[in-house]
């Protein structure tokens, strides 16, 4: 079975990269895909989201990282309460991953090492990353195959893009031949409002992105904040919500353009 990496990024905060990752996960998951997402943010708001505590010294990525890894990252992955959705758990230990990585050679690679030995039982692999140009980013492009960008309809969007663009550009020309943007994911979308019409609108027609845009644009939606709140996907939470069908629609759209049949 051909496992698909996907980094879900964007170097501004606030976008929806963590919303997009768990829900992603859990509309793939109920396309009857098995899913692992992956927590590289130290901040752990993924893991969170899940549902999902760690006891006190069971391992997490951190534990991969170091430059002694301590663990492997199959004792590191736990089942959350939803089938076919696995989580490999952040600590917040891992923003000292950073400062203890900066000796380690071939430091870039140490996530790329440490997943090649999680079992090929996975349809997809969705990785959180932190709202930075991180060590620990860098990582996470060092390894995925896809990179996913979620992008708010609000009018600094662009300066965050094309920042994320020329990194990706540096990453393939230097760690990760094969990387490369599976699509750009509008966000917090309220068609009622003129910035978010405007953003769409330059989207569409601007050169670099308008191919890459996903027909999936996830609208704001109060709900997708509650179920964080009570953290559950709000795949799981509100059948009905808006947020629910889009992040649907959005799966379905990942999956063909990763060429998996729907
Ligand atoms: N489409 C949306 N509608 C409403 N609230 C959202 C939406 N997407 C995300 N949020 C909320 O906005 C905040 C930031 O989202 P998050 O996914 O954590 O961003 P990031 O991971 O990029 O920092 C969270 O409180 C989240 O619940
Ligand atoms: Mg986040």
């Amino acid at each position: 079975m051909q496992t698909r990496t996907v980094a879900v990024a964007n170097e501004k905060g606030g976008v929806g990269k963590t919303v997009t990752v768990i829900n992603l996960g859990a509309a793939l998951s109920v396309l009857k895909q098995k899913v692992l997402i992956v927590d590289m943010d130290p901040q752990a708001n993924a893991t969170k989201g899940l549902g999902v505590e760690v006891p006190e010294g069971a391992p997490t990525v951190y534990d991969l990282l170091g430059p002694e890894a301590t663990a492997g990252a199959g004792e590191a992955i736990v089942r959350t309460r939803w089938s076919g959705l696995d989580l490999l758990p952040s600590h917040v230990d891992l923003s000292g991953a950073e400062v203890e990585l900066t000796e380690v050679e071939g430091r870039e690679n140490r996530l790329k090492e440490a997943l090649a030995e999680i079992p090929g039982e996975y349809d997809f692999i969705l990785l959180d990353t932190p709202p930075s140009l991180s060590l620990l980013t860098v990582n996470v492009f060092a390894y995925a195959r896809h990179v996913l960008v979620p992008c708010q309809t609000h009018p600094y969007a662009f300066a965050a893009l094309e920042e994320l663009f020329d990194t990706i550009a540096a990453v393939k020309e230097a760690i990760n031949p094969g990387i490369s943007i599976l699509g750009i994911v509008p966000t917090f979308y309220d068609s009622r409002t003129r910035v978010s019409q405007r953003i769409m609108e330059q989207l569409q027609t601007d050169d670099r992105y308008r191919s890459l845009l996903f027909k999936t644009a996830v609208r704001a939606n109060t709900t997708i904040a509650e179920s964080a709140e009570v953290a559950r996907p709000v795949v799981f939470y509100r059948k009905g919500s808006f947020g629910t069908a889009d992040y649907n629609q959005l799966a379905a759209e990942v999956m063909e353009r990763c060429g998996v049949s729907v």
